[in-house]
């Protein structure tokens, strides 16, 4: 039996206070289901609209990368500093502390390796998988253009149907093949094409030209993708541009773990993501931190 509500504190029902009614803050989300956008608040920092993401899922087709040869020494001395991470279930079981609060995001394709044809993927994680994880999102590479683009594109459709049912979100990743020129065009296309077919957000390469073209033209939030190591400005300079632009974060990988002091790199990264601080002041704070943090 229930206890009695015999307190003498009066009842208050705030008759004259309207109930809120605020959209959710991340764009184009707003009508997706509780779980789902409380996973995406896992990953993006509500109160900046913004993530880091560390990714670090290089080896589920090429092995130990250089940086991730052994993830318990490398990168879970960084994990205070991200805001999500990219990474494959084998990762996550072995090496990932099981107290990590934030959101992850699960590499759900995969298939070939580096000697065969990159872009023939499969489904390679079973929802109920990325449910027993505690997933916020599963990522999965949209080949656009490329020789299996269907089946890529189907990947993607049939990720975002079982995470729908689930409340965990889909990050589609524009990957291009040799083949193709990564311009603004293309990576309009390739964007809009993955928000049209159910992505949740989705991950692409930055552009110098019009890349605002890109984030306004696609109507859910976009984070931008690292690529191979560049020197510290430049990857500073190529989030800031990409932040300014519209973007909403960035997934970056072998230029935070790859960096001379990853430590010093992903603080400096943040501040630009985070607190729109311009390239060349968070490059001071990296040389400055570098030595402390080496
Ligand atoms: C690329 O599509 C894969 O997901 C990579 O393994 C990874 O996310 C790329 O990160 P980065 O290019 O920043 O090293």
């Amino acid at each position: 039996m229930p206890e009695k509500d015999d307190t003498k504190k009066e009842k208050n029902f705030y008759v004259n206070v309207q109930q809120k009614n605020e959209a959710f803050f991340l764009k184009g989300l707003n009508s997706m289901d509780w779980g789902m956008k409380n996973r995406m608040s896992g990953i993006f920092n509500p109160e900046t609209g913004k993530t880091v993401m560390l990714a670090i899922d290089h080896g589920y087709f090429q092995g130990p990368t250089t940086g991730l040869e052994r993830v318990d020494v490398t990168i879970v001395p960084l994990l205070q500093w991200t805001d999500t991470l990219m990474l494959t279930r084998g990762i996550l079981r072995s090496v990932i502390p099981a107290d990590y609060g934030k959101g992850i995001v699960l590499r759900a394709s995969g298939g070939p390796s580096i000697l065969k044809e990159l872009s023939n993927e499969n489904i390679a994680v079973d929802i109920e998988d990325a449910i027993r994880l505690n997933a916020a999102a599963m990522a999965v590479q949209v080949f656009i253009g490329g020789e299996f683009e269907t089946q890529s594109v189907h990947n993607m459709t049939r990720l975002v149907d079982m995470g729908n049912r689930y409340g965990i979100a889909t990050l589609a990743v524009t990957a291009v093949g040799k083949q193709i020129e990564r311009d603004v065009r293309y990576i309009r296309l390739a964007c809009r094409i993955c928000a049209e077919l159910g992505a949740t957000y989705v991950k692409t390469y930055y552009v110098p030209e019009d890349f605002d073209t890109v984030t306004s033209s696609c109507p859910v939030p976009i984070v931008i993708a690292g690529g191979k190591k560049i020197p510290e400005l430049d990857a500073l300079k190529l989030a800031y541009n990409a932040i300014q632009q519209g973007a909403a974060g960035v997934d970056m990988g072998r230029n935070i773990f790859q960096a001379e002091s990853p430590v010093a790199m992903l603080q400096a990264i943040r501040k630009v993501v985070h607190e729109g601080l311009e390239p060349e002041k968070a490059y001071d704070f990296y040389m400055t931190s570098k030595n402390g943090n080496r």
